[in-house]
């Protein structure tokens, strides 16, 4: 047995910071891919390597359990555990990773990784990625993530990674589970989906993103709600605490724009979908405070070299951005970034491309 396997990097096109309170979120996956050659051991033990990672990992399922394991290797060998505690007898695997996907860019390396490493567990077990597996997958990828490496994340980037579409967005229902393959093709409105990576770096291990969390829930507490999900505008506008009113003002509007946005791309009506982009950022900066300088400039920059639409996407705090740009003026709007930057005394960001590209799975 002799095996590849590939998964995606993924931007949101909006819907940020809403799958952790039961909303909505519209990610696409990119080219950037994460790549493992998988080939059978002998023994029980796995041995997992990195040509990013100067240590390899080695050992079985249970060596990779909650605790045990820090690091990128519990990202990969986290998945190992998942599947065994999902009943899967994980067989002993010689997995090769490397990776395009820039790791701390808000581009989901580290669901690539998992769900590479998931992908080619089910290759070397021979069983068929249909839509019930990969949301195993996408289970498993989840438990690695919270359990074995501690990241209170939403689900958002293995869900995209393991089910994304060439050619589409998914609309992702984090109440219902429910996923809808939205149409997405910026290229035949002569437009380009770009991404910048600002390389200032984000963990989402830090405390930003865990405090973000719970104030939403303590948002929904006080409003008498299991989530934010039911909450309305109004009902938010009356909380008393300014910063829990801000974060779940941005919960409930941006449920909205994911809805405008589906609509819009329905409609054709792209300087609308860049109008909600826009607007997704402003409240990403404003109410939930998770941009940073960096990403700002990105997307002022962005607007006036003539973008749609431009915001940060990921969990923010660093990471990346995106801005829908006529296909003409990409290549200036780029060069723009890349002045300012060097204006402001940031380091240079780095550019990739967000055609909405096909999900997890094998490699012929
Ligand atoms: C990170 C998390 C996701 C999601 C986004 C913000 O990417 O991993 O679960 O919460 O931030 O939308």
């Amino acid at each position: 047995m002799d095996l590849t396997a590939r998964a995606p990097g993924r931007v949101n096109l909006i819907g940020e910071h809403t799958d952790y309170n039961a909303g909505l979120c519209l990610p696409v996956a990119i080219p950037a891919a994460t790549v493992a050659r998988v080939t059978r051991r002998d023994g029980r033990a796995s041995r997992i390597t990195s040509a990013q990672q100067p240590e390899p990992w080695e050992g079985t399922p249970a060596d990779a359990a909650p605790g045990a394991v820090r690091g990128w290797a519990a990202y990969a060998a986290g998945v190992l555990w998942a599947l065994e505690q999902a009943g899967w007898e994980v067989p002993a695997l010689d997995i090769a990773l490397g990776t395009d996907v820039p790791l701390g860019a808000g581009l989901s390396s580290s669901a690539s990784l998992e769900a590479v490493v998931a992908v080619a567990v089910a290759g070397a077990l021979d069983l068929p990625l249909d839509a019930e597996r990969r949301r195993e997958l996408v289970a498993a990828c989840r438990r690695a993530e919270t359990e074995v490496v501690g990241a209170p994340t939403g689900g958002l980037d293995q869900t995209a990674v393991l089910l994304a579409e060439e050619g589409r967005a998914l609309l992702l229902d984090f109440e219902t589970g429910s996923v809808e393959p939205v149409d997405v093709d910026p290229r035949a409105a002569g437009l380009e989906l770009l991404v910048v990576d600002t390389r200032v770096s984000h963990e989402l291990t830090d405390g930003g993103y865990g405090t973000r969390r719970e104030q939403c829930e303590e948002a929904a507490r006080l409003l008498h709600h299991p989530s934010l999900r039911p909450a309305t505008l109004e009902e938010v506008e009356r909380l008393d605490d300014d910063v829990l009113r801000r974060r779940a003002r941005h919960v409930v509007t941006e449920n909205e724009r994911v809805l405008a946005t589906v609509e819009a791309l329905a409609a054709d009506d792209w300087p609308r979908v860049g109008t909600l982009l826009t607007a997704s950022h402003v409240s990403l900066r404003d109410d939930f405070e998770v941009s940073c300088a960096e990403l700002d400039l990105v997307v002022t920059t962005a607007l006036e070299a003539g973008a749609l639409g431009a915001r940060m996407t990921g969990g923010g705090f660093g990471g990346s951005a995106i801005a829908l740009v006529p296909a003409e003026r990409a290549e200036a709007c780029r060069r723009a970034v890349d002045a300012a930057f060097v204006a402001a005394g940031h380091r240079a960001p780095g550019h990739l491309d967000g055609t909405p590209s096909a999900g997890a799975g094998l490699t012929p």
